[in-house]
């Protein structure tokens, strides 16, 4: 058994860690109106433990984390919020775009990307660029996103290319529909976690989580540590994934003989 090689406080072969988890970091309001703060608080908190949730994400070995940052809902926050969260996410870019090159992270960002201000979408593109060539832990943002708007834009795309004779809708497949997901490449998330005690999907990764596992904690984004990460693999490896299939079956099938039958690739 090949183990991480880092802090996991339990034992866990490498070939058991997730490839893909994905966080919607939620309870930064009610942490803040715990410390009796304004909201904007709770995120400012929330922001760095971001830092070291990414941090350790890359040492574990993890391939792809995404992180829910900013919903198509929350534009609807009072306005002051929604420029505190873009002012935070900038602030991170840029701040820690020379660290993330360290840590041999790259970067992506899904989500509808026409929403954000010029300067915002030029800061994404320089990080991207800059760290393009890493081969690390693929950090991938969701923001302005929305699981049903993006698999309609997926829609639209398709039927785009089926008008102009490109494909027949008879060839439209699940890999084809999943290959104009704003997740193209990416590995489907092998584990979900939210924070904050709600047992929601909020709209997130309505596609790809179909046979993701589920970790709900109470703990709020800005008290999720290491630990509590650990915590939720620790979990996650004691599940038996099925995939549809009887549990004697999906004993005999390895999770990368299921990503073949679904038509995806390793990243
Ligand atoms: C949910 O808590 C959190 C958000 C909508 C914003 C998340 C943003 C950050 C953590 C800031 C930085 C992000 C990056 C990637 C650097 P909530 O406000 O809904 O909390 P509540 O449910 O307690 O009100």
């Amino acid at each position: 058994m090949s183990s991480t090689g880092s802090s996991l406080p339990f034992p866990m072969p490498r070939e058991a860690m997730p490839r893909h988890v994905a966080m919607i970091m939620d309870g930064n309001g009610r942490w803040a109106k715990l410390k009796g703060r304004p909201r904007v608080f709770g995120h400012r908190y929330g922001a760095e433990r971001v830092r070291e949730i990414v941090e350790q994400a890359g040492q574990w070995g993890i391939s792809v984390l995404t992180l829910y940052a900013f919903s198509d809902e929350n534009w609807g926050r009072p306005i002051d919020e929604v420029g505190v969260i873009m002012h935070l996410i900038e602030h991170y870019l840029r701040k820690e775009r020379q660290e993330l090159n360290r840590q041999n992270v790259r970067f992506r960002v899904i989500g509808d990307s026409s929403r954000f201000s010029p300067a915002l979408r030029k800061l994404i593109d320089e990080t991207r660029e800059m760290l393009a060539d890493n081969t690390g832990l693929i950090l991938n943002v969701a923001l302005s996103y929305g699981g049903r708007a993006e698999i309609t834009r997926a829609t639209k795309a398709i039927a785009e290319k089926v008008a102009r004779g490109e494909i027949l809708a008879d060839d439209i497949s699940q890999k084809i529909i999943a290959e104009h997901l704003d997740t193209a490449g990416l590995p489907d998330p092998d584990l979900v976690i939210r924070t904050s005690g709600e047992s929601r999907i909020s709209n997130f990764l309505l596609w790809q989580a179909a046979y993701a596992e589920f970790y709900f904690t109470p703990v709020l984004w800005p008290d999720f540590s290491r630990h509590e990460f650990a915590k939720a693999l620790e979990d996650f490896y004691s599940r038996e994934r099925r995939f549809g299939l009887t549990g004697a079956q999906a004993r005999s099938v390895t999770a990368a003989d299921f990503l073949v039958v679904q038509g995806q690739t390793p990243c």
